[in-house]
């Protein structure tokens, strides 16, 4: 007889800031409800963050089925009470949150990690219209990744990031927190606080108003 194959997938940067990120979470995050994680990837925040933040819930999604298949492979491996089957989201579709607010209904927080510069821009906006709709005032949504900055000299290690990813698709890069504050504001979602991670990242913070 055959082992099953191990389907987790492992990304090092998830690892490496996997920690830092929890910390953060661990202060902005409302207490209670289900935390939404969109973009979960491999599925190892998941099963890092979610027994780490009871009492609240981690429902865990990503539009591949191979990223889905991975993170159902790491909550086998890693199993918690309050870690959710993934769900199949795109941030881009503008219906989102009418399939998932039936299904979990007090999401008080969304977190998503490492996408809108990977993604493209319509993503991002979707992104803050589906928060602006699922979360209720107080709730939070949190961004972690590399960003640039009006009036501050970007990192030559973040630029040399934007090069490549603009190589592999023009419609990804960094993006301007001025412009994805801009676009959260459009949805009622208020910047609270930008916190500086290693390794030239930022954790942006929103409430929900
Ligand atoms: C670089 S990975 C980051 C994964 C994980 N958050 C991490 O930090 O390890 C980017 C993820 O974004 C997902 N993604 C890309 N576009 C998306 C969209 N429009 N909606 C939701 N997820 C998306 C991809 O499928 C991929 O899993």
């Amino acid at each position: 007889m055959k082992d099953d194959p191990d389907l987790r997938q492992y990304a090092p940067a998830a690892e490496r800031n996997r920690e830092p990120i929890l910390t953060v979470l661990k202060r902005v995050l409302p207490p209670t409800g289900c935390v939404l994680e969109i973009a979960s990837g491999s599925g190892q925040h998941a099963v890092y963050c979610a027994p780490r933040l009871q009492p609240r819930r981690w429902l865990p999604s990503d539009p591949s089925p191979f990223a889905r298949e991975s993170i159902q492979a790491w909550i086998a491996h890693c199993p918690a009470d309050n870690l959710l089957p993934p769900l199949n989201l795109d941030a881009a579709d503008p219906t989102w949150p009418d399939s998932v607010q039936p299904l979990v209904p007090d999401i008080t927080a969304i977190v998503n990690v490492n996408m809108i510069h990977i993604s493209a821009w319509q993503s991002c906006l979707g992104l803050m219209a589906g928060a602006g709709r699922i979360l209720s005032p107080g709730g939070v949504l949190y961004l972690y990744g590399p960003f640039r900055r009006q009036g501050q000299p970007t990192a030559p290690s973040n630029e040399a990031f934007d090069q490549r990813l603009r190589s592999q698709n023009p419609d990804w890069g960094l993006r301007h927190l001025e412009d994805v504050a801009a676009a959260a504001i459009d949805q009622q979602l208020i910047l609270k606080e930008v916190i500086a991670m290693p390794a030239n990242n930022l954790s942006v913070v929103f409430e929900r108003i």
